[in-house]
């Protein structure tokens, strides 16, 4: 019986990954190193440290000058997102979150940014969710299940009564070992594995998502 939804925010709720790629293809071409939009879709869902590790290869770099570039890439992020209004939510995101709300479903985020908080406020959906976990609250990142369970406590819900909306392979992987049911938004290359796939929240209801879910066996 699902109680709660847990959404992933950057590629779930809103188009974040364009405005990371934005700050890490500036910071590459700051350092001379060769990166472009394709490399970027391998750093979906990944916390901003593995994401600097994957652009830099293995070209030495010392820890302190890690975690420049780390802080550097975030400036530049941190300035992209004051720009961001409601008007940056994906199509379908607002009327599901309202159809979850009228449904009385509790909704969470479960985001590695530690941006999100950020993020929700300048999508104006603050004031529609319930709890949010973030890139301060575990240690582990996805794929462990640590930020999911994190999340579904703040709620108050056990994971089995939990959905995860995801669009990242790392993501729904996390939602798995969660033991939760897992909502994957994407090519199946990518997110095949969740219990449904959908291209994206566009036009998805609660009342239809009610009906796929219940129809797996698990
Ligand atoms: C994830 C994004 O949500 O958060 C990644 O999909 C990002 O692209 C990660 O690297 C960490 O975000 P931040 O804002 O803490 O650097
Ligand atoms: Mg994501």
């Amino acid at each position: 019986n699902i109680q709660g939804f847990i959404f992933d925010l950057d590629g779930v709720l809103t188009d974040t990954a364009e405005l990371h790629y934005l700050a890490w293809q500036k910071l590459a071409d700051e350092e001379g190193i060769p990166f472009n939009r394709e490399a970027n879709e391998a750093l979906r869902g990944v916390s901003r440290r593995a994401s600097l590790m994957l652009i830099i290869g293995d070209r030495a770099y010392s820890e302190a000058q890690i975690e420049e570039m780390m802080e550097r890439k975030n400036r530049y992020y941190v300035e992209l997102i004051q720009h961001m209004t409601p008007k940056d939510l994906l199509p379908g995101a607002i009327a599901l979150l309202d159809e979850l709300r009228q449904a009385g479903i509790k909704i969470g985020i479960g985001s590695a940014s530690k941006n999100a908080q950020t993020v929700i406020e300048r999508l104006g959906i603050a004031d529609k969710i319930d709890a949010i976990a973030d890139g301060y609250s575990v240690q582990q990142p996805k794929p462990a299940p640590d930020l999911f369970l994190y999340a579904a406590k703040q709620l108050g819900l056990e994971p089995e009564q939990s959905v995860v909306v995801e669009d990242a392979a790392a993501g729904v992987e996390a939602a798995l070992a969660a033991g939760m049911w897992a909502v994957g938004l994407g090519p199946a290359e990518r997110v095949g594995a969740a219990h449904v796939v959908l291209p994206s929240l566009a036009g998805i209801t609660w009342a239809d998502l009610r009906v796929k879910l219940s129809n797996i066996a698990r």
